[in-house]
C-alpha cells in the first residue's frame, strides 16, 4: 500500500476539522433547533452539552484516530477487537446517508445564492405574491434541486479525490477564513436592524421554567445538535486525527476546534434572530425551511438586501462544502485503507452512490425529515455512544496513554476524562437515544401517511 498521507501543518488539521464542524449544522440547523427548543433555554442546554459532552467526546475520537492511524472501520477494529468493525460499518453507512441529503440542502442554498444574481429578493418574492413559503417550495424541489445536488456532489468528489494536502487542506484554508469574515460582517449588519433587541432577548435570556418543562424534547435535541455540529458520532474526527503525523497536544486542538464551531454557531444566531424578529417571524415554526423563508423576507425588505443575501447564502455554501468533504473522506478512507481502491475511484464511485441515495430528497421535504431524523436523533447518538463505550470501558488505559502523548502526565485529569465518559455521558446518550427513537416514530408515522396519500 502507498504511504498514507498526513496533514502538512497543525493549522491544516485544525482548519480541516473546523471546516468539517462548521457547516449547515451551524447556520441552517442551529437556528431552527433553537427555535424548536424555545430560544435561550435551548442555547443554555446546548452550550452545557458542548462543554461537558462535546469536548470529552471529540477527544475520544481523536485518540482512537491518532492511535490507530486508520479509517473508522479499521480503527475501531484495531482498537476494540474484531466485532467493532460492524460499528465502523455503521459509521460508513451514516456518512453515506448524511452526505446524500446534506448535499441536497446545500443545493437549496446554492439556488438562493443564484437567485441573488437573477434579480432582487424583493422581485422574486413579489412574483410569488409575497409568499416566501411558496417561493421556497417552487425554487428548491424538482429539477433545479437535482441539478444543484449534482453540482455540489461533483465539487465534493473533486476535492476529496485530490487528497489530503492538495484537496482538503488547501480548500479549507481558503474557505474557513472567508466564512468567518462574512459572518462577522452579517452580524454587524443585523445589529442595526429594528428587531435586533427582540431577537437578542429571545436568543439570549433564558428562563429556567422553559428548561424544566421541556427537558424531554430539549435533551435529545441539544445532544443531537451538539454531535451533529461537532461532526461526532460517525468517525470524521477519527479519520482526520488518523492523518496526524506527530504527537501533539490533542486537548488544545480540541478546544480550538470547539471554540471556532461554537463561536460560529453563536454568531449565526446573532445574524438570524434579529432578522427573524425584524420580519415578524416566529422562530419556532417551519423547521428546516425557517431560514430560507425568513432570510428571503428580510433580504427583500432591507436596503442592499440583494448583495447581503448573495453573501449570506454564498457563505453557507462554503461552510457546507468543507463539511461535505469530511463526510466523503470517511467513506473514501475506508475504501482506500481496507479495500485497496485508489483515491480517485473510491471518491468517485462512492460519491455517485451517495448522489443516487440523495435523489428522493430532491422530490419532497418529507424525505429530508425522514433521513435527517434518523441520522441526527438516532444514528449519530448511537455512534457517539459506541465510541464512549469503547474508550471509557473497553480500552481506557490505551486512551489515556495516547492522550498523554504530546502533553505529559495528566494524572487526575485523565481519570476525570475517563469517568466523565464512563458514567454521566453514557447516561445522557442512552436517554437521548431512547427519546430520539420515540420522536422518530412520529416522523415514521407521518411518512407512512404521506405514502398513503401520494402513492
Ligand atoms: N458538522 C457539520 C455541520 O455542522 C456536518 C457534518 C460534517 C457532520 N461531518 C459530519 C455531522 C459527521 C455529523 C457527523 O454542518
Amino acid at each position: 500500500m502507498a504511504q498514507r498521507e498526513t496533514w502538512s501543518t497543525r493549522t491544516g488539521f485544525i482548519l480541516a476539522a473546523v471546516g468539517s464542524a462548521v457547516g449547515l449544522g451551524n447556520i441552517w440547523r442551529f437556528p431552527f433547533a433553537v427555535g424548536d427548543g424555545g430560544g435561550a433555554a435551548f442555547l443554555i442546554v446546548y452550550l452545557a452539552f458542548i462543554a461537558l459532552i462535546g469536548f470529552p467526546a471529540i477527544l475520544a475520537e481523536f485518540v482512537v484516530g491518532r492511535k490507530t492511524g486508520r479509517n473508522p472501520v479499521g480503527a475501531l477494529m484495531e482498537y476494540g477487537g474484531e466485532a467493532w468493525k460492524y460499528v465502523g460499518g455503521v459509521f460508513v453507512f451514516i456518512g453515506i446517508v448524511l452526505l446524500s441529503y446534506y448535499s441536497v440542502i446545500a443545493g437549496w442554498f446554492i439556488r438562493y445564492f443564484l437567485a441573488g444574481f437573477q434579480g432582487s429578493y424583493a422581485d422574486h418574492l413579489a412574483s410569488y405574491n409575497g409568499e416566501a413559503i411558496e417561493m421556497f417550495f417552487d425554487m428548491t424541489f424538482g429539477m433545479s434541486s437535482v441539478v444543484l445536488h449534482t453540482v455540489f456532489m461533483a465539487a465534493t468528489i473533486g476535492i476529496v479525490a485530490l487528497g489530503i494536502r492538495q484537496g482538503i487542506e488547501l480548500a479549507v484554508k481558503l474557505m474557513v477564513p472567508a466564512l468567518i469574515v462574512l459572518l462577522v460582517g452579517l452580524a454587524v449588519w443585523a445589529f442595526t436592524l429594528d428587531g435586533a433587541g427582540a431577537g437578542y432577548a429571545y436568543y439570549l435570556s433564558p428562563d429556567a421554567g422553559t428548561i424544566a418543562e421541556n427537558w424531554a424534547t430539549l435533551l435529545p435535541a441539544a445532544a443531537g445538535q451538539a454531535f451533529f455540529t461537532l461532526s461526532l458520532g460517525m468517525g470524521v474526527m477519527i479519520t482526520y486525527a488518523s492523518y496526524l503525523g506527530e504527537d501533539r497536544n490533542l486537548t488544545k486542538d480540541a478546544a480550538t476546534i470547539i471554540g471556532f464551531d461554537t463561536g460560529i454557531a453563536f454568531l449565526a444566531g446573532l445574524v438570524v434572530f434579529p432578522v427573524f424578529f425584524s420580519g415578524g417571524i416566529e422562530p419556532g415554526e417551519g423547521g428546516p425551511i425557517t431560514i430560507f423563508v425568513s432570510m428571503t423576507e428580510a433580504f427583500a425588505n432591507i436596503p442592499g438586501g440583494r448583495v447581503l443575501g448573495l453573501v449570506f447564502f454564498g457563505t453557507v455554501v462554503i461552510g457546507a462544502l468543507s463539511s461535505a468533504i469530511s463526510l466523503l473522506e470517511v467513506v473514501t478512507a475506508y475504501l482506500i485503507d481496507e479495500k485497496g481502491v485508489d483515491r480517485w475511484k473510491a471518491a468517485g464511485g462512492i460519491g455517485l452512490l451517495i448522489y443516487v441515495i440523495g435523489l428522493p430528497t430532491t422530490y419532497d421535504i418529507i424525505f429530508i425529515e425522514l433521513y435527517d431524523g434518523f441520522i441526527d436523533a438516532v444514528l449519530l447518538v448511537f455512534g457517539a455512544l459506541m465510541v464512549m463505550i469503547l474508550v471509557g470501558w473497553v480500552a481506557p488505559k490505551v486512551a489515556v496513554a495516547e492522550l498523554e502523548k504530546g502533553i505529559g502526565d495528566l494524572d487526575g485529569l485523565a481519570q476525570a476524562w475517563i469517568w466523565a465518559i464512563r458514567v454521566p455521558i453514557i447516561i445522557v446518550l442512552v436517554i437521548s437515544l431512547y427519546l430520539g427513537i420515540v420522536d422518530y416514530m412520529d416522523i415514521l408515522a407521518s411518512f407512512s401517511e404521506w405514502m398513503n396519500a401520494n402513492l
